[in-house]
Parts: C-alpha cells; sequence; structure tokens
C-alpha cells in the first residue's frame, strides 16, 4: 500500500499528488515513470515521475482527470493509500552537457519537464523552458521551473508566439544555436514541437503516453512505430526523436478503446458520483466535457506572461 502523502489541484482537471514510495525514489531518473493502481480492482496506468525525495521516501506526479483511473484517483485523499505503484520504468532520458537546450512543456507535462530542467541545469546547459497552457489558469509550476531555468517562457495560445511550437520556430529563426529540444505534454503539441524544430534539424526528443499495460515489454500494447520499427514505448522508451515517430499511429492506437473507456466512466461515476462532487466544488473536473473542454477565452491582455 502506498500513502497519499499530499495532493493538490494545480489547474483545472490536473492534480499533483506525492506519494510514500521509498524504493522507487531511490533510483528515479528523469524521463521514467511509474504504473499506479488505485485499488485492487483498478486498471494500471503509467504516469511520469515529476519529482522524487530520496530522504523523505516520496515521489510526485501531475496528472490530468481524464476517465475512470484518472477520476478514481483524483477522489481520493491525503493519508489515503492506493495499491500498488510499480517502477521506476522505461529508459531514462539521457541528459548530458549539449550545450542551450529547449525544454516544452503542456498540459501535465510541466510535471516530468521539472526533473529533467534540473537534471539538464545541473549538467551545466543553458536551459530555456517554455510553458503552454490554454490560458493563464492551465499554467502551473513556473516557479519551481524557474529554480532551475536559465530563462523560462510563457504562451497561453495568443499573440505570436501563441504555442510551443511557435515558440520553438521562432527561436530558431533568430539564428541562435539550439543543441536539443525536449517535449513533454499531449501528443498533438509533442507532434508540432517536433515538426517546429524539423527544418532546422534539431534533435527533439519527445516522451510518447502510448496505452500500457505491463509496462515491461510483454504484452505489446504500447507499440509504436518510430523509424519505420516496432518499438515497446515501456522498455525501449518512453523518450523517442519525435523526428521519427509515426505520429497518426499512435493516435490511432491511443483512440482504439474509447467506446469501452466511455462505458467504464459511466458504470463508475454512477456508483461513484457522490465521491466527485468535491471536485466538481472546486471546478477541477467536468465529466461531462472530460474530451471536450471548451476553448478558454482570456483577453489579449494576458498574453503579457509571455517571456516572464
Ligand atoms: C509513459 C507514460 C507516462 C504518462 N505520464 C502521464 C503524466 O505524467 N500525467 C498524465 O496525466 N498522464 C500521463 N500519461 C497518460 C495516462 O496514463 C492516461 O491519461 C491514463 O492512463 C488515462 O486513464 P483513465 O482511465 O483515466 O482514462 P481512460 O478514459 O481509460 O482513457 C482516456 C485516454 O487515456 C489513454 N489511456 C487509457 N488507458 C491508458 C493506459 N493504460 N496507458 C496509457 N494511456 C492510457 C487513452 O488515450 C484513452 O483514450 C502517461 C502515459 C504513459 C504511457
Ligand atoms: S506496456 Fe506491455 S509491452 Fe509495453
Amino acid at each position: 500500500m502506498y500513502e497519499i502523502v499530499t495532493k493538490e489541484t494545480v489547474a483545472p482537471n490536473i492534480i499533483h499528488m506525492k506519494f510514500k514510495a521509498p524504493k522507487i525514489a531511490l533510483t528515479a531518473k528523469p524521463g521514467q515513470f511509474a504504473i499506479f493502481r488505485a485499488d485492487e480492482k483498478g486498471e494500471r496506468i503509467p504516469m511520469g515521475l515529476a519529482g522524487w525525495d530520496e530522504k523523505e521516501g516520496t515521489i510526485d506526479i501531475v496528472f490530468y482527470v481524464l476517465g475512470t483511473s484518472t477520476a478514481k484517483l483524483s477522489t481520493m485523499k491525503e493519508g489515503e493509500c492506493i495499491s500498488n505503484i510499480a517502477g521506476p520504468l522505461g529508459v531514462p532520458t539521457e541528459v548530458d552537457n549539449f550545450g542551450r537546450v529547449i525544454c516544452a512543456c503542456g498540459c501535465f507535462g510541466a510535471g516530468p519537464t521539472l526533473p529533467l530542467v534540473k537534471a539538464l541545469k545541473e549538467k551545466g546547459n543553458y536551459v530555456i523552458t517554455v510553458v503552454e497552457g490554454r490560458g493563464p489558469d492551465f499554467i502551473f509550476w513556473v516557479d519551481r521551473l524557474k529554480e532551475h531555468s536559465d530563462e523560462v517562457h510563457v504562451v497561453t495560445g495568443c499573440g505570436k508566439t501563441a504555442w510551443a511550437n511557435d515558440f520553438i520556430e521562432q527561436e530558431l529563426a533568430t539564428g541562435k544555436k539550439i543543441d536539443r529540444i525536449f517535449a513533454h505534454g499531449c501528443p498533438f503539441m509533442m507532434k508540432v514541437s517536433s515538426e517546429a524544430s524539423r527544418a532546422a534539424g534539431v534533435d527533439t526528443w519527445v516522451s510518447l503516453t502510448p496505452i500500457m499495460v505491463d509496462g515491461t515489454g510483454m504484452c505489446g500494447a504500447c507499440r509504436v512505430e518510430v523509424a519505420g520499427e516496432t518499438k515497446f514505448a515501456c522498455v525501449d522508451g518512453p523518450d523517442f526523436n519525435g523526428h521519427s515517430v509515426n505520429w497518426e499511429g499512435l493516435v490511432m492506437r491511443l483512440r482504439q478503446l474509447i467506446p469501452e473507456e466511455d462505458k467504464s466512466f459511466n458504470i463508475w461515476e454512477r456508483d461513484n458520483w457522490h465521491r466527485l462532487m468535491d471536485c466538481r466544488h472546486k471546478k477541477s473536473f467536468n465529466p461531462a466535457k472530460r474530451r471536450l473542454i471548451d476553448k478558454v477565452d482570456h483577453p489579449e491582455s494576458e498574453c503579457k506572461l509571455a517571456g516572464i
């Protein structure tokens, strides 16, 4: 059993949780993930490690509330325990002194980006971090990222530099050398970030999130096509060169179980509506719109967030 030490809603539908997991905290590295199971009947869901503390014996995750398993986890409270955490899993991100690097993150991606930014800075890189969100409300952990970055830029969907891929494109167009780019977020954000750097030929590493089951290379659920070859994201990744990923194939596989996921969520919600009430009051979760959160309108003046 693994205790939830702290729980905080950091943005609408996005939760930061800290768990007691001393063995995982001891060996975790940037880019790795763990597989969580909320209760004995729960499915196994992979989450990128967003931090760890060897002394306290804790690990952190930041997750987007999407369907049954993440909703179930989101209704659990500090002090409660979840059934399993297996990890750390996956190949750690290659961290070296590359020179000038861009770390782009969107959605839950600021979570797993934090330990990466920290490790890249410790290796002596000039770290430029760009945080993307659909509006200021969706931006979190800028202060934490600032601690380890040389520059932090926030983009919220407006102005000339609307999204992380615009930032990458514009940064590369200035002619300043960029030696490597990392992207964490939804597949679309990682795809367009990779496209933004393709012409300049800057290595762009993305952290893929295909459906996983065992997380140990046995089931084949997480297969992805990279440079024309089949790879298992759980043991060969989750990091891959974004220029070589078959993004259409990844998205198609990610969407293949939507009818079953919807059915599962409807059954779970019917039995657990009272637990969700808490989240609804905090406007952190809206199951009816969980796949279709409307575009968030915010005044153009809030663009001043960019380039802080
Ligand atoms: C290596 C890795 C790291 C990840 N890190 C994070 C993270 O740090 N934060 C975060 O919010 N999300 C992360 N994800 C995605 C997260 O695992 C899914 O959002 C979660 O499993 C959804 O489960 P659900 O039951 O709530 O939603 P469901 O309604 O079951 O599914 C919603 C969508 O999530 C995806 N999904 C469903 N089951 C899985 C599964 N077992 N494995 C992967 N994707 C699945 C599918 O695209 C599905 O359509 C990561 C995925 C991988 C593979
Ligand atoms: S999750 Fe089973 S092979 Fe990767």
